[in-house]
């Protein structure tokens, strides 16, 4: 007998039609509501969904192409609304490759948003800094990243478009967009590398030691499947980390999930205001 292969394989000859039934479910529950972005909220980032009007809320579990969530932060609900008077798409957490090995978990979310007409995608997530003069609590716009996880989404897929082309895989003009974002707030906003750490497990000094060397500003346990697959679907990504600690060996303080939550809390007025600013400059057809 062949094993029947978990829902989010790479290789589920399902996930089309999936997609399609939560475009479905999209459109019967928020029919007026053509959302052009869609916005990915990582751990602490929860405030920017409370800022949105007139919110329809969808269940993950209510969307067969979406995840089931699990972990603590992370709320598993598709947010439909307008955020700076622009129609949106929030999903309320991700699953994040370390619960299952696969890093192709967002695949049916990412594509059902896709599908649905959005043309952005804006991530944000939690981070360590690299760097001391980059402070908890302060934000970083991504300029590129390291797949140092060496995992893709895409195993699997058919085509030649699958040999995606990451060169500004992170939008110049959306990270222009997010810079002029945060002046307008006066708020200090970096730019730098994202180092993808598959987890869960924070990093050792030692690997801290080798992310700086290889030209790293932040790391994290996300973002980056996230942003192939939303650059084979054909979206523009920003990507937005808030530092919750200085890394491992940086600051003589132990790492916990509940110490991001915390850190991340303590940033909400932050982390709403400067998506809320974004997505008001943003051009959208
Ligand atoms: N490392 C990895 N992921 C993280 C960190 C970190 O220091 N802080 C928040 N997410």
């Amino acid at each position: 007998m062949t094993p029947s292969l978990p829902a989010s394989s790479p290789l589920d000859p399902t996930l089309s039609a999936r997609v399609q039934a939560s475009v479905q479910v999209i459109r019967e529950r928020a029919p007026r509501l053509n959302p052009r972005m869609a916005l990915l909220l990582g751990s602490g980032w929860g405030s920017v969904a409370e800022q949105v009007q007139d919110a329809i809320d969808i269940p993950y579990a209510d969307l067969a192409a979406f995840p089931h969530l699990a972990v603590q932060g992370h709320r598993g609900v598709l947010r439909l609304g307008t955020l700076s008077a622009k129609p949106v798409a929030v999903l309320m957490g991700r699953q994040h490759a370390y619960e299952t090995g696969d890093a192709h978990a967002m695949k049916g979310a990412i594509r059902t948003v896709a599908a649905l007409g959005c043309q952005v995608l804006l991530q944000t997530n939690a981070a360590g800094s690299l760097d001391v003069a980059m402070q908890p609590g302060e934000c970083m716009v991504l300029c590129d990243h390291l797949n140092l996880a060496q995992r893709s989404p895409l195993i699997g897929e058919p085509g030649d478009d699958r040999f995606v082309d990451m060169a500004d895989a992170y939008d110049p003009q959306l990270r222009e967009a997010a810079h002029a974002a945060a002046k307008g707030l006066g708020l200090p906003l970096h730019e730098g590398v994202f180092a993808w750490m598959m987890g869960p497990q924070f990093e050792t000094p030692a690997e801290i030691r080798m992310l700086r060397t290889l030209g790293a500003h932040a790391v994290g346990m996300s973002t980056v499947p996230e942003t192939i697959l939303a650059r084979h679907a054909g979206l523009r990504v920003v990507a937005l980390s808030l530092f919750t600690n200085l890394a491992c060996g940086l600051a003589n303080m132990p790492l916990s999930h509940s110490q991001t939550l915390v850190a991340a809390g303590d940033a909400r007025a932050v982390t709403a205001s400067l998506v809320q600013a974004l997505v008001a400059s943003v051009d959208l057809t």
